[in-house]
């Protein structure tokens, strides 16, 4: 597992994730907006690591903040928080982290702005920290519904580098594999930016779990030759009732499933869950260049010059074709999400797994 983000005597190193599989570069951040540009530019993606990544850029951003005393930081801070907010709308990890650190701030106030600018180096460790040990306990719920010698499809990268590590819907997958079973992947490619094609397979070789690449549309195919035993994906948000919003193309990978009598998995941390969205029509969107669509890799064009296009980088899946939701508390009915904000309630009552 290499590092997806660090902190390194004050600077921020980024796995550089556009240059993957052919270079493994690191982006030095020695400031808050250079984080929040690789989070723009996709240096980091998945939100997992969306997250973590802002965490550690408002720990720098605190750094660069100049004030005599904490009611003349607040502010600055607060507006630097908006500025990693603003990078990217879907994942909804990425608020949840900075939430999270702007009421741990506010929880220390009254230790100083040195004090505070160490112990946010320290928090956004921790997080990185929590991010992994969660993942691998998707992965435990999740590996009972694997089973020796099934071959699993996957959309999208939701592996280690998508995450602080581990990974949450190849979590699950290295978790059964770490138990003994032997699985086959099919990786579909996921256009326009490749993730798959460039992440995912690379991240399963490595961990030499075979698998397979297939362009998007090759999956009905392989759905339909009795090829495919289970589907997993990972999330960027997943509404109240249910419904999720993952990578362009996991709606039609769904919909495929369903059609073939495939269970449909989704994995992802309860930081992913955001009970505050009541439906998938309700979650923002990503719009992203048309260059992704008409060039490859920004260079080589591919479509008509002035063509007009569409470019939304995630799709919304209805809770009705996801079979469960592996969380780090076990796996849920979609349904039965909402249980989870309902104080008092134990998860043990509704899980499946
Ligand atoms: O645009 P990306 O690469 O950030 O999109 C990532 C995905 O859609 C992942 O599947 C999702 O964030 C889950 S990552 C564990």
């Amino acid at each position: 597992m290499i590092p997806t983000v660090e902190w390194k005597n004050g600077v921020v190193m980024m796995l550089d994730q556009t240059k993957l599989p052919l270079e493994t570069v690191y982006q030095e951040c020695r400031d808050y907006q250079t984080v929040a540009k690789g989070i723009r530019e996709l240096w980091v993606r998945g939100a997992p690591a969306i997250g973590v990544s802002a965490a550690m850029g408002l720990a720098l951003g605190a750094r660069q903040v100049q004030a005599s005393g904490f009611d003349e930081f607040w502010p600055k801070f607060e507006a630097i928080c908006a500025e990693m907010a603003a990078t990217r709308p879907t994942a909804v990890n990425l608020f949840w982290a900075i939430e999270r650190i702007k009421r741990f701030v506010q929880e220390n106030r009254d230790k100083g702005l040195d004090a505070i600018r160490d112990l946010l180096v320290q928090e956004s460790q921790r997080m990185i920290d929590e991010d992994i040990a969660t993942n691998k306990r998707i992965g435990a719920y999740g590996a009972v519904f694997i089973e020796d010698g099934d071959t699993v499809i996957t959309h999208c990268n939701a592996g280690s580098i998508a995450t602080a590590g581990y990974g949450t819907a190849e979590g699950v997958m290295r978790a059964a594999v770490e138990e003994g079973k032997q699985i086959h992947v099919f990786v579909d490619e996921t256009r326009p930016v490749l993730q798959g094609a460039r992440l995912t397979a690379w991240e399963l070789m490595q961990e030499k779990i075979p698998c397979t690449l297939i362009t998007d549309n090759m999956a009905g195919h392989f759905l339909f030759h009795d090829r495919i035993d289970l589907a997993i994906v990972g999330a960027d948000r997943i509404a109240r009732n249910g419904d999720v919003a993952n990578k362009i193309g996991t709606y039609s990978l769904a919909v495929l499933c369903r059609e073939h009598g495939i269970p449909f998995y989704v994995a992802a941390p309860l930081s992913t869950i955001d009970l505050s969205t009541e439906s998938g029509s309700d979650i923002p969107i990503e719009e992203r260049d048309p260059r992704e669509v008409t060039h490859v890799f920004g260079k080589v064009q591919i479509a008509p010059e002035g063509v007009a296009v569409a470019n939304p980088a995630f799709d919304v899946t209805p809770a009705r074709y996801i079979t469960a939701i592996i969380t780090d508390r076990g796996a849920f009915r979609p349904k039965d999400i909402q249980k989870l904000s309902d104080t008092g309630l134990d998860p043990e009552t509704f899980r499946i797994k």
